[in-house]
């Protein structure tokens, strides 16, 4: 969520990564500029910080210049189940070290504001075209209902190492392995300001409630957090073995 939390980024993952012994970090990046979008220099910013795999949602599009970014690079993705047509891709595949994952970005359909195809078929058909060129798969599913969230896990569990939710910016306390060794929660929660409403400043977004009039938002700054999970997966299986939930606090001059 904008500044504060790319700023967070940058002094938290490195050591975060050392500390963790992670070889691979991906982070939803669709509010990175200015708490709505993500432009070029932030999703670069994000990228040199450590996370090597950038996924989105439905606030994509709201930078135009991230549109030929999108085509031009697969570090940052967007939901892989929007129309044909849309700039970018939805999947890529990583692979340094030896070690490979395919990650896959989707967007749900239930209360969002976008038409986008179905994701649960469009998974599938991501699964059988790309599925043999990594054991490890990791979806980001961007969605707003729990419920849809919930059913891609179990949908997919066997099937992908990690199923994870973004969008709500709210953790949940939810994290297991599921039975067939998917490694699943139903949000992650945000990188951003903890005293906020999900990201934005509380009393605008109060006021908003209160005259229902519409209103410009600003991205809080008060009481920073990164949060996010820490998961172990077993690369030639592609099953996890551990989930872990994850919130550091960062401070201005840390
Ligand atoms: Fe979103």
């Amino acid at each position: 969520m904008g500044r504060p939390a790319r700023r967070a980024v940058r002094d938290l993952v490195p050591s975060l990564i050392k500390k963790e012994e992670i070889d691979l970090v991906v982070a939803n990046a669709e509010n990175a500029s200015g708490g709505m979008g993500v432009d070029i220099k932030s999703a670069k910013e994000l990228l040199s910080a450590g996370v090597q795999v950038l996924t989105s949602g439905n606030h994509i599009w709201r930078k135009k210049e991230i549109y030929s970014f999108l085509d031009d690079q697969d570090k940052l993705l967007r939901p892989a189940n929007f129309p044909t047509g849309a700039p970018g891709k939805g999947w890529c595949l990583w692979q340094q070290n030896g070690y490979s994952a395919l990650v896959i970005n989707l967007q749900g359909r239930v209360f969002m504001p976008n038409h986008v195809d179905d994701p649960f078929r469009c998974v599938d058909e991501i699964l059988r075209q790309q599925g043999r060129h990594s054991r490890v798969v990791i979806v980001d599913m961007h969605a707003e209902a729990t419920s849809e969230k919930n059913a891609m896990g179990w949908y997919l569990d066997g099937r992908a190492s990690i199923v994870y939710g973004t969008h709500t910016h709210v953790q949940t306390a939810d994290e297991r392995i599921l039975p067939g060794g998917t490694a699943y929660i139903t949000d992650v929660g945000m990188c951003g300001p903890l005293d906020s409403v999900i990201g934005m400043e509380k009393e605008t977004v109060i006021k908003g409630f209160l005259t229902q009039l519409p209103r410009q938002f600003e991205v809080a700054e008060e009481n920073v957090a990164l949060q996010g999970v820490v998961v172990d997966v077993d690369a030639d299986a592609g099953k996890a073995r551990e989930i872990r939930r994850l919130r550091v606090h960062w401070e201005a001059n840390h």
